[in-house]
């Protein structure tokens, strides 16, 4: 069976074909129309341009999709579009754009919560995993702890109570002038600078696997203020390494507790985060001294796209868990 899987919660516009054949899934296309340049103006993502530019985009990625596929959408047995959570003007685009190619062509319709989406990244890389496992997401929006149960049954354990980590990221970014979103650059320029340089605050809340990341924010920022108001130069290097340092340390950490906690012997980290070079180097090897397995998505399948969505969406569809002409969208998860 095909499916057809749709993103649009946030700057990227994205379709995908993905096949399942005897529980295998199999990424046949993935079309991403990222809008990052656009935003990159603003230094952040402006929901009503984002929303505009999804419109302007959602026609032409599908028809991609299919054709890169090699399939027409009369060959598509199920649409998943993510409907939560997200900038609620994007995500309207998605799935409005899902909902009419679904009941115009008579294609069932199945809804999907984008954080799972992230999550089910991993089934489409490492074919053999199965639940339970223990999962930490981490993106922009989130970084939270599951135990995930079954196929998209999760049990929240743990995570962030006020930023995300990759806000965390993107925000200093910023702050020293890189283009937004500051991630990915920051995570180059920390294997430049000294991790040891600057003490900051643990992300980490004690005796629990939550964190709180905006005390690390405000710490690097008073350090760049009291630099600048002193006339000094800072080296952006050793911030970065020693920014990197502190946050990878307190996921480590939370992540090897929760192991320990849930007697889980796998580990999936997922979301745009993943990404970063120094957390999967980290989490790799706390889980190599643990005796646990470390999974995480290609690069390609870290940062938001639909063959996530069309994943998730497939075991949605197994369970028979349709939506219909009332499906709407949520900003929340
Ligand atoms: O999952 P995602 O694409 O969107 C959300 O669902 O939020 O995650 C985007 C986040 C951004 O904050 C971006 O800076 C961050 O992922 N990111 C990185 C890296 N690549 C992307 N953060 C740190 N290191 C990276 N290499
Ligand atoms: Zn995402």
């Amino acid at each position: 069976m095909y499916i057809l899987g749709m993103e649009s919660s946030c700057d990227e516009t994205s379709a995908s074909i993905i096949q399942a054949h005897d529980g295998i899934l199999e990424i046949k296309s993935n079309i991403i129309a990222s809008q990052i340049e656009t935003h990159r103006l603003y230094g952040g993502v402006v929901p009503e341009i984002a929303s505009r530019a999804h419109i302007e985009a959602v026609s032409s990625i599908t028809r991609e999709a299919l054709d890169t596929a090699g399939i027409s959408l009369s060959d598509v047995g199920c649409i998943a579009v993510t409907t939560h959570p997200g900038l609620i003007g994007a995500l309207l685009v998605g799935v409005n754009f899902a909902k009419s190619l679904a009941f115009a062509n008579n294609i069932p319709l199945v809804s999907v919560n984008h954080i799972h989406g992230h999550i089910s990244a991993a089934y489409l890389s490492h074919t053999d995993l199965k639940p339970p496992f223990l999962s930490v997401v981490v993106s922009g929006g989130h970084t939270c702890f599951y135990v995930c149960e079954g196929y998209n049954e999760f049990r929240e354990i743990g995570g962030t109570r006020d930023d995300a980590a990759g806000e965390a990221f993107d925000k200093i970014g910023r702050v020293i002038g890189m283009p937004y979103p500051g991630g990915a650059a920051l995570d180059r320029m920390a294997h430049t600078g000294n991790a040891d340089a600057i003490k900051f605050p643990s992300p980490a809340l004690r005796d629990s696997l939550d964190f709180s990341f905006s005390g690390i924010k405000t710490s690097a920022l008073n350090y760049i203020n009291s630099a600048k108001q002193k006339d000094e130069e800072i080296c952006e290097a050793d911030l970065a390494a020693s920014y990197t340092s502190a946050i990878v340390s307190a996921i480590v950490k939370q992540s090897e507790a929760a192991l320990c906690q849930t007697g889980l012997d796998t580990l999936v980290l997922s979301g745009g985060v993943a990404a970063n070079s120094h957390l999967r180097a980290a989490l790799e090897k706390m889980c190599n001294k643990k005796g646990a397995r470390f999974i995480v998505p290609p690069m390609s399948l870290c940062g938001d796209n639909a063959a996530m969505i069309a994943a998730s969406g497939y075991f949605e569809f197994e369970k028979g868990n349709f939506a219909d002409t009332a499906l709407n969208a949520s900003a929340c998860d």
